[in-house]
């Protein structure tokens, strides 16, 4: 169940910072979001503006130099590595441009993998998830015979069969038709619906349309923001 009254994601004066030769770069520099339970997220920018480095920060895959990234009401910068991966597992989803599925395993054996993970596989949580993202009838079948949305679906599947808070997605549909694209954002929208906050960097103008904000990054900071 979500707990609709805590911040999915509250984050107050990040900083990530890199140095590099004599210079130091600020990936992300004094960086504040908040992101509700059943909120999406737009998050925008030119390349090497801090998109993957905010959401390797909100998916716990690195540390901040500074500052406070808390994950559905966890301060995560005080876990200890072994903590992060139970927290990781337990609290946030992943999905990628390219899906990252494995190729001779079936769509049910792909999606009840981080189940094994965490030692609680359930066929039953196996077959739900393949019917809310709308692939029930071919469970079996292996990745390579599905189409690239459907691809994305039973990655989508696999990211939230843990029933995760946070689903962190880059550049998602960069790589779907628009009748793909369209399928998932739908399916985003029916997510969120049940309080699942999703936070998604992207290029595409019209899938930040259908954000309830946008966030516009340059050299680590906001510089623009917009409800849709
Ligand atoms: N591991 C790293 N070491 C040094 N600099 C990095 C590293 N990762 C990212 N950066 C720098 O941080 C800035 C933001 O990068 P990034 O988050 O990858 O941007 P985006 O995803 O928007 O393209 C860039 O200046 C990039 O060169
Ligand atoms: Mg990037």
């Amino acid at each position: 169940m979500t707990d609709m009254a805590t911040p999915a994601v509250e984050v107050q004066k990040l900083w990530r910072s890199y140095e590099r030769g004599s210079e130091t770069v600020h990936a992300l520099a004094d960086f504040d979001l908040t992101v509700r339970p059943g909120e999406m997220v737009g998050i925008v920018g030119r390349s090497g503006s801090g998109k993957t480095t905010l959401l390797n920060q909100l998916g716990c895959l690195d540390r901040p130099t500074s500052g406070s990234v808390m994950i559905a009401g966890t301060e995560v910068t005080g876990l200890s590595e072994a903590e992060l991966v139970t927290f990781r597992r337990d609290h946030i989803g992943f999905i990628f441009q390219l899906f990252y599925l494995l190729p001779t395993l079936s769509v049910a054996e792909n999606i009840g993998m981080p189940l094994l993970f965490a030692r609680r596989h359930s066929h039953e949580r196996v077959r739900d998830m393949c019917e809310r993202v709308g692939l029930a009838e071919r469970m079996s079948a292996l990745p390579g015979s599905l189409d690239g949305g459907d691809m994305q679906r039973v990655a989508i599947a696999r990211a939230l069969v843990n029933d995760p808070a946070l689903l962190l997605a880059d550049e998602p549909t960069g790589r779907l038709e628009r009748r793909a694209r369209d399928g998932i954002l739908d399916l985003f929208d029916g997510l969120r619906a049940d309080g699942l906050a999703i936070i998604m960097a992207t290029h595409d103008l019209e899938q930040a349309d259908r954000c309830d904000r946008v966030i516009e990054l340059r050299d680590g900071r906001i510089v623009g923001a917009r409800a849709a």
